[in-house]
């Protein structure tokens, strides 16, 4: 099965902000881990203690403790407690490691030990496409498979043997608020911002318990970008699902979060409620905030 990495968009957005490492990441995300080269599994599995069918809940919370990068000093020990069924914000400036601390939460960059826990267990103890079933992930562009809308939302749930029915395949794109029409389209021909929508439904189509978002509409129109945030809340309201998403607009933190993360130069400086940005104390976060806000 073949990536697309052209744009369905004019051949714009996609090829241009797509990294190599953002390719890698969103094949990786794909559940679509291959073996090393030794031919041993790159699972990475030391235990599993609950597998997927055992499952029946539908939000998870996260602890994050002494979250260290130590090599480039990218993250310098963050901590935080994800609640349950709450939007999470992530803002900051760039460079600052956001993207490298929402990576480690589903091991796209693998954390420490005893750094990261899903509901109490250490994610590097679990195994990683468990992890990434789990705690779903969007990127800044859509990567979508060559085909029609449904073989994408079909794709991850056939990993596991699953076979989505056509209403299956439509409950997911109503809940990334696409109506059913969409379901037999190919992917060529779609707006980015449609493609985004595809990519969250066929993120959805996991189950996850965690939704993990990096900045996925700053490559989309106002329009477009309404729709995710739609879903986001809805989503959060009618399955009190745990989101974390970084964000670079303020605007839409201040529309979405329940509570926003400012992490500068790879340290959580301060975690507050958008409606409650005089109890932020840190200097630095108030001259970013009063900077974000005039923007
Ligand atoms: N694997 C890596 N090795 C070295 N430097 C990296 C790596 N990944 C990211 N960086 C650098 O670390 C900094 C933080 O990256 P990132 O987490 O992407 O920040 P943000 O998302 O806040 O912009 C950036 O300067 C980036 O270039
Ligand atoms: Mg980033």
């Amino acid at each position: 099965m073949a990536l697309m990495e052209e744009s369905v968009d004019g051949g714009l957005q996609l090829s241009e902000s797509f990294s190599r490492r953002g390719d890698d990441e969103a094949r990786e995300h794909l559940l679509a881990i291959p073996d090393d080269s030794n031919g041993h599994s790159n699972h990475g599995s030391r235990s599993t203690s609950r597998n997927d069918s055992q499952r029946r809940k539908s939000s998870s919370h996260v602890s994050i403790r002494n979250l260290v990068e130590p090599k480039n000093q990218l993250l310098k020990g963050i901590s935080v407690e994800i609640k349950t069924g709450q939007i999470y914000c992530i803002i900051g400036p760039s460079g600052s490691g956001k993207s490298t601390f929402l990576r480690s939460i589903n091991r796209l960059w693998e954390p420490p030990a005893d750094s990261i826990f899903l509901d109490g267990e250490d994610i590097v103890n679990m195994n990683v496409l468990t992890v990434r079933r789990r705690i779903g992930m969007l990127f800044q562009s859509p990567m979508l498979f060559d085909g029609t809308v449904a073989d994408n939302v079909r794709y991850g749930p056939s990993l596991q043997g699953k076979t989505l029915t056509d209403k299956e395949v439509i409950g997911y794109l109503e809940q990334a608020d696409l109506d059913a029409s969409f379901a037999q389209k190919s992917i060529i021909g779609l707006s980015v911002g449609q493609a985004q929508r595809v990519a969250l439904a066929r993120t959805l189509a996991n189950k996850p318990e965690v939704l993990l978002l990096d900045e996925p509409t700053s490559a989309l129109d106002p329009i477009s970008t309404h729709h995710i945030e739609q879903s986001v809340m809805e989503l959060k309201r009618s399955k009190g699902l745990t989101v974390i998403m970084v964000s670079h607009s303020f605007e839409q933190v201040k529309r979405i979060a329940d509570y926003v993360c400012l992490i500068v130069a790879g340290e959580l400086l301060e975690v507050f409620k958008p409606t409650e940005l005089d109890t932020v104390t840190h200097p630095q976060a108030q001259e970013y905030l009063e900077a974000a806000q005039r923007h």
